[in-house]
């Protein structure tokens, strides 16, 4: 039996990095998946490769009305949403905090932050009415243990942990589970951006500071969401799963 068989995904940020991932993987263990992002083209490749079980789906996360959308857009294809994958995410690139500008700043906790109240208000009421559902929301190492040049990504993170925790204990009576996984540096197009510059010297400086040796990879993440997403992780909310090789130790 395929871990996800007769479920409903959507998930965010999926034409690309760990989101692509997320959503591959979830529909080989049976799901079907959205894959919503703000490039079109890259939702819709991501759909295609995957085939039949997967609609590729054109949102920004910040928007409501493009959440609300994707939402409906879900239920017309699919008949119902199972599982809400918070994925998609933004950084300024590593520099001093007072050198990031407002706007910028604005846009990250937009992204970042904003959407997961966006998508709550727009699925946890159908999530309600099916008597159960699972809310992934993807945080970061940088919001367990924040270092220089990233804060104000940082602090989005963190706010992704505390809306997890408090999702899940308001959620809990109506059999909705809510997680995150805080995943370490990954290879996706934002770590240049995290790194401020893609250098052999970075990476090793970043690769150094993880105990097991290496970077942090879309199937990692997957195979972390797969489990909290399945019913094998049903007494499971609220937690933090570090996908991090031990950085956070
Ligand atoms: N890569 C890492 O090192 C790392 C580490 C920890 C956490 N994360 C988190 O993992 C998540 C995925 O990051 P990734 O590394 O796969 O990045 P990525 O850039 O490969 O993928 C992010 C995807 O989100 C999409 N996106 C960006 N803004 C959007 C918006 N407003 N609406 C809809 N889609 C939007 C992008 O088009 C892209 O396809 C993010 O939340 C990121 O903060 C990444």
């Amino acid at each position: 039996m395929k871990r996800l068989e007769g479920k409903v995904a959507l998930i965010t940020g999926a034409g690309s990095g760990f989101g692509l991932g997320i959503a591959e993987t979830f529909a080989r263990e049976g799901a079907r998946v959205a894959i919503v992002d703000i490039n079109e083209a890259a939702a819709r490749a991501a759909a295609e490769g995957i085939g039949a079980a997967a609609i590729g789906l054109a949102a920004d996360v910040s928007k409501a009305s493009d959440v609300n959308r994707a939402v409906a857009a879900t239920l017309a294809a699919f008949g119902k949403l199972d599982i809400v994958v918070n994925n998609a995410g933004i950084s300024h690139r590593n520099r001093p905090m007072l050198e990031v500008e407002e706007d910028e700043f604005d846009r990250v906790f937009a992204v970042n932050v904003k959407s997961i109240y966006l998508f709550a208000k727009a699925a946890v009421p159908l999530m309600q009415s099916q008597g159960r559902g699972v809310i992934i929301n993807v945080g970061s190492t940088a919001g367990l243990r924040p270092r220089p040049g990233l804060t104000w990504y940082n602090s989005t993170k963190g706010a992704v942990h505390t809306m997890t925790k408090s999702m899940a204990v308001e959620l809990a009576p109506q059999r909705i589970r809510v997680c995150a996984l805080a995943p370490v540096a990954g290879e996706t197009p934002l770590l240049a951006t995290f790194m401020g510059e893609d250098t052999p010297e970075k990476r090793a400086l970043f690769v150094n500071s993880i105990p097991l040796g290496r970077f942090s990879t879309p199937q990692d993440i997957a195979n972390a969401a797969l489990y909290l997403a399945s019913d094998e992780a049903s007494m499971i909310t609220g937690v933090v799963l570090e996908v991090d090789g031990g950085r956070c130790i």
